[in-house]
């Protein structure tokens, strides 16, 4: 039987854990990145957790004849999960082109390479972004709720490759697909071998509070108090990426297994809001490290409140986020002490 997986972006943040648990799961896998966001070390951390090595390419997927040369070494893979591409929304907004180019064209190369190869099934990296500002009545928000229009180059990105993903499945009975839109993935592996590596001043809250807490950072700016929400700052789904992971192996196993449609859509969230100052309490007592934080304005094209209604990945997909929050949290500063001891060593 087909057992290994393609994994694109597998070095990555969300990829890297997605690994492990694939592995555990006894799933073989191919990891092709070309670290433009990662690092060979982290090929190394998941070496360390699972105990085996996976085979990794350091390979651009935009690049088609060195990606597919990957794909043509194995005879084995019953899947892709697609993970590579660029995601910092600020730089795509700067640098649109090179967010279109590289998120359409390693998606177009890695479908046509699915094609001729006779790989049926794909697991995409989509976002909670596709839908924007929900509006009250859409909160939780279900996979039936509209997809807004983009507010970046990169959502958009993510509306398009669902596009692409739609079409290529209604022109190809054998085409299966599975949409994952994520909320906003936080923590590190209970390891602490794997876990975020933010690329300069981050963008992302869970990355500034923990370098806040190491004392990397002066003080984490909370960007505005004046929202329409009970303590006035921004909501967001917080999902532990180690759930997150998991239910990549279970949308893969559903596609596998199962008699399912062709194209289906997910939304990976807790199903619970929590604001920026729920996070910095959280932190707070979860580590028992303080926090510095001032409050500032608020961020340019920042959506107020967003979480969602994970029934359909509970019911279809028999999966749950159920890590506690204070873990997550704890999670995330261990992998930043994790960091910073590595660091001192060097
Ligand atoms: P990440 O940057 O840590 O991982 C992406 C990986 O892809 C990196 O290792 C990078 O080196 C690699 N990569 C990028 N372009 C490549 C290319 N052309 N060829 C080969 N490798 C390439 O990001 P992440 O947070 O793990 O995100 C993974 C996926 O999930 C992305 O598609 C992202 O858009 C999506 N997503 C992320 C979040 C989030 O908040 N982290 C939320 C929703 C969706
Ligand atoms: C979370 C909250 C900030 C930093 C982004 C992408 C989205 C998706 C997930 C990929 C917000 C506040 C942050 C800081 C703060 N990614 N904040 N001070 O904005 O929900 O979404 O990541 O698909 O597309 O846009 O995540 O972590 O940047 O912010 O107060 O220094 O934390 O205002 O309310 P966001 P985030």
């Amino acid at each position: 039987m087909k057992n290994r997986v393609l994994v694109t972006g597998g070095a990555g943040y969300i990829g890297s854990h997605t690994v492990v648990e694939l592995m555990q799961t006894g799933y073989e896998v191919v990891i092709v990145d070309n670290l433009s966001n990662s690092d060979i070390s982290v090929i190394d951390g998941i070496e360390q957790i699972v105990g085996k090595r996976p085979d990794f390419v350091n390979v651009d997927c935009q690049d088609y004849v060195s990606f597919e040369n990957v794909i043509k070494k194995y005879d084995d893979l019953c899947a892709a999960i697609h993970f590579a591409a660029s995601k910092a929304v600020g730089e795509s907004v700067e640098k649109p082109l090179l967010y279109y180019r590289n998120n359409i064209t390693s998606l177009l190369n890695l479908l046509e390479i699915m094609q001729n190869h006779g790989i049926h099934n794909i697991v995409f990296s989509s976002s909670c972004t596709v839908y924007g500002q929900p509006s009250d009545e859409n909160l939780p928000v279900t996979e039936k709720a509209p997809r807004l229009e983009a507010l970046s180059p990169y959502g958009n990105t993510k509306h398009i490759c669902e596009d692409i993903i739609c079409d290529q499945s209604r022109a190809n009975s054998s085409f299966k697909a599975i949409l994952l839109r994520y909320f906003n993935p936080i923590g590190a592996h209970p390891s602490a071998l794997i876990g975020e590596l933010p690329n300069g001043v981050p963008n992302n809250l869970l990355p500034f509070v923990t370098q806040t807490a190491a004392g990397l950072r002066s003080e984490l700016k909370v960007f505005g108090d004046d929202y329409n929400t009970p303590d006035g700052s921004c909501i967001r789904d917080y999902i532990y990426v180690v759930d997150l992971a998991k239910a990549h192996v279970a949308a893969l196993e559903r596609m596998l297994k199962v008699d399912s449609e062709p194209v289906e859509v997910f939304n990976l969230g807790t199903g619970k809001g929590l604001s920026v100052l729920e996070i910095v309490r959280g932190f707070e007592q979860a580590t028992g490290v303080k926090l510095p934080y001032r409050i500032v304005g608020r961020r340019e094209g920042d959506i107020e409140k967003v979480w969602a209604d994970p029934t359909k990945a509970n019911t279809v997909l028999h999966w749950k986020a159920e890590t506690p929050t204070d873990q997550i949290l704890l999670s995330a500063w261990r992998w930043q002490q994790h960091l910073m001891s590595k660091a001192n060593k060097q």
